[in-house]
C-alpha cells in the first residue's frame, strides 16, 4: 500500500489523488511498500522515475537504494534502455543516492523549483539500463 503523506518527492508533497490517477495508466508502475517506494513510467524505451521516497523513520537503512534498483529492473523488463529523473539541486540525500547508483547529470532547468529561500534548479539525470 502506498503512503502519500510524508513524502515530498520532486520538491513538493504529492496528493493521494495524484497517485491514484497516475496508477490508472498502464505505463505507470510502483515498487516497494509502505516503508519506501518508487513510482515509474515507461514510454517506448525510456523510463522516468516519477518519485522515490523512504519513510523518515526508515531512512539510511538501504531501502531507497533497494526500491531504486527495483524500479530499474522493472523498467528494463518493460522495455526501457534508459532511465531518467529530475531532482532539486538542494536535495543532497537524493543526489547522493542517484550519483552512487550510476545516474549522471545531463542538464538543468534553471530556477525550476520555488523554495522559501528563492528559486533553485532542477537537475536532470540519466542512467543506461542495465548499467
Ligand atoms: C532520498 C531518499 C529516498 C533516500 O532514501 P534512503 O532509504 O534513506 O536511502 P538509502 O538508505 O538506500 O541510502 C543509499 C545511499 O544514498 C545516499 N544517501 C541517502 N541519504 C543520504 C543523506 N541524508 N545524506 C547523504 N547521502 C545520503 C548514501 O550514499 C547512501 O548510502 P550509505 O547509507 O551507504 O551512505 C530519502 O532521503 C527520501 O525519502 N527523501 C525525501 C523524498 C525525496 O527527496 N525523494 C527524491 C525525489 S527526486
Amino acid at each position: 500500500m502506498l503512503h502519500a503523506r510524508a513524502f515530498a518527492g520532486q520538491g513538493r508533497a504529492w496528493a493521494a489523488r495524484e497517485f491514484a490517477t497516475l496508477l490508472e495508466s498502464p505505463h505507470v508502475f510502483a515498487e516497494g511498500d509502505a516503508r519506501a517506494f518508487a513510482l515509474g513510467r515507461v514510454a517506448a524505451d525510456e523510463a522516468e522515475l516519477l518519485t522515490l521516497a523512504t519513510d523518515p523513520v526508515h531512512r539510511r537503512t538501504g531501502l531507497g537504494r533497494a526500491v531504486l534498483a527495483a524500479f530499474e529492473r522493472s523498467a528494463h523488463q518493460r522495455g526501457a534502455t534508459l532511465a531518467f529523473l529530475e531532482v532539486a539541486e538542494n536535495n543532497r540525500a537524493a543526489l547522493a543516492l542517484y550519483t552512487a547508483t550510476g545516474f549522471a547529470e545531463t542538464s538543468r532547468r534553471p530556477g525550476y523549483y520555488a523554495t522559501g529561500a528563492g528559486r533553485i534548479d532542477a537537475v536532470l539525470m540519466q542512467k543506461p539500463l542495465p548499467a
